[in-house]
């Protein structure tokens, strides 16, 4: 049986590239993305947001000088320099109730925000 789509109502990405050591751009690797990834998965099992929210890694996504980078989609918004104790309040005001934390984010709020952010289903 086909599933239905979209399948997640939220998708997160976290940058997991790696650098050889001393390249200019740096990578988010070396800046603590993998302790990032599994507090976005352990958060993610341990509130039963299965299958409505997935993260998961994802190669560069050319924003590496601000690194940790991660992005949520279908907002499309990207957070900057995240470490493992943001994650908690990442996952709880945007993922689940769809308010992006504002003192993380990389690029400013654009208009048409507001329009598609929402609590996801039975949240
Ligand atoms: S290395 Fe993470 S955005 Fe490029």
């Amino acid at each position: 049986m086909a599933k239905e789509f979209p399948p997640y109502e939220r998708h997160v990405f976290i940058c997991m590239n790696e650098r050889e050591s001393g390249h200019p751009r740096g990578d988010c690797k070396s800046k603590g993305a993998e302790g990032v990834l599994l507090r976005f998965k352990e958060l993610v099992a341990q509130k039963k947001l299965k299958p409505r929210i997935r993260a998961q890694k994802s190669g560069c996504l050319d924003t590496c000088e601000l690194g940790v980078s991660v992005v949520v989609y279908p907002e499309a918004v990207w957070y900057k320099q995240v470490s493992p104790a943001d994650v908690d309040e990442i996952v709880e005001s945007h993922l689940v109730n769809g308010v992006p934390v504002e003192r993380l984010r990389a690029f400013p709020t654009t208009p048409g925000d507001s329009a598609k952010l929402s609590p996801i289903g039975n949240a």
